[in-house]
């Protein structure tokens, strides 16, 4: 098992004072196997966020029983802890990174978890490698940026650099929370394919949240729907009918939200086949 959750609940807020959280998970059961990939969907506010924070370990559910890459991280000592988050990878929605930060750096902090204090240390001085941040952000059409810094990136390619920061680090789960959500379609396909070409070389588990329902149902084999702190279904993408999302989604407007904002039915065309799956060729490194 890459991570297995049993009746998770999360209130925020309630380590301070109980009686005020405010509750974003409710009795989530959810396990996947090492190399699946998986796109969980649903409303803003539905709970996917909360969800990727539980899996990457920051934070501590307020009930039930977390187990990822065999281990459970709150029973762990804190540098088993930090050891443990070493090996899974976060792609934040908005990237956490200094705004002065050059992006090579922002490239190498992927590897800050799993090198001595002495060399991370050091490498926010002189970047401890060029060759590998740059293949990496080659793969996302981005090598030219790298001594760029990250506040003359715009959001999309932040974002891109977030990706690149993650497949550097390689670690063995890797959680992406909306990593598309400020790209545009064929730089969103490209990063998108990047992630599961490396989830599936690597064997890596891939579980990303994803606001529309367009990208996921295309890339993804596996589609969780989540809608107020709870699993509503955990299906194969071919069985995600217009149905199915129509509830999901059944709080928002009348229309999916999909990518482009285009009014969307799912048909046999749009739905993940294994046997169709294709990898966007990386741009070429220059
Ligand atoms: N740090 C927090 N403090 C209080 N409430 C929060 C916090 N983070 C999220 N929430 C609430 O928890 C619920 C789930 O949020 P979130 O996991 O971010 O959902 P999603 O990513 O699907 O939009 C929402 O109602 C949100 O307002
Ligand atoms: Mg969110």
């Amino acid at each position: 098992m890459s991570f297995q959750l049993d009746r998770v609940g999360v209130i925020h807020g309630a380590i301070h004072d109980p009686g005020a959280g405010h509750r974003a998970l409710r009795s989530v059961s959810l396990a996947a196997r090492r190399g699946e990939r998986l796109a969980i969907i649903g409303p803003s506010g539905a709970g996917k966020t909360s969800l990727l924070r539980v899996l990457a370990t920051s934070i501590r559910p307020t009930e039930g029983r977390v187990t990822v890459l065999d281990r459970n991280p709150w029973q762990l000592t804190g540098s088993e802890l930090k050891r443990l988050r070493s090996r899974i990878g976060a792609i934040h929605q908005a990237p956490p990174i200094p705004p002065r930060q050059r992006v090579i750096t922002a490239v190498i902090a992927g590897r800050l978890g799993q090198w001595p204090w002495w060399k991370s240390a050091l490498s926010l001085f002189y970047p401890a490698d060029i060759a590998g941040p740059r293949d990496q952000l080659a793969r996302l059409d981005l090598a030219d940026r790298l001594f760029d810094r990250c506040d003359r990136l715009s959001g999309g390619q932040l974002q891109r650099v977030g990706v690149a920061r993650v497949l550097y680090q390689a670690p063995e789960l890797l959680l992406a929370d909306e990593p598309v959500s400020a790209m545009d379609p064929a730089l969103a396909d490209l990063s998108i394919s990047q992630l599961h070409s490396e989830a599936a070389t690597r064997g890596v588990t891939l579980v990303a949240s994803l606001h529309v329902v367009d990208v996921a149902l295309r890339w993804f084999p596996r589609i969780v729907g989540v809608r107020a702190g709870e699993v509503v279904f955990d299906l194969p993408a071919v069985k995600v009918s217009d149905g199915v999302l129509r509830d999901l989604y059944a709080s928002e407007t009348g229309t999916l939200p999909t990518q482009d904002n285009q009014p969307f039915h799912p048909t046999p065309a749009d739905v993940h086949d294994a046997s169709q799956f294709k990898v966007v060729a990386p741009p070429r490194v220059i």
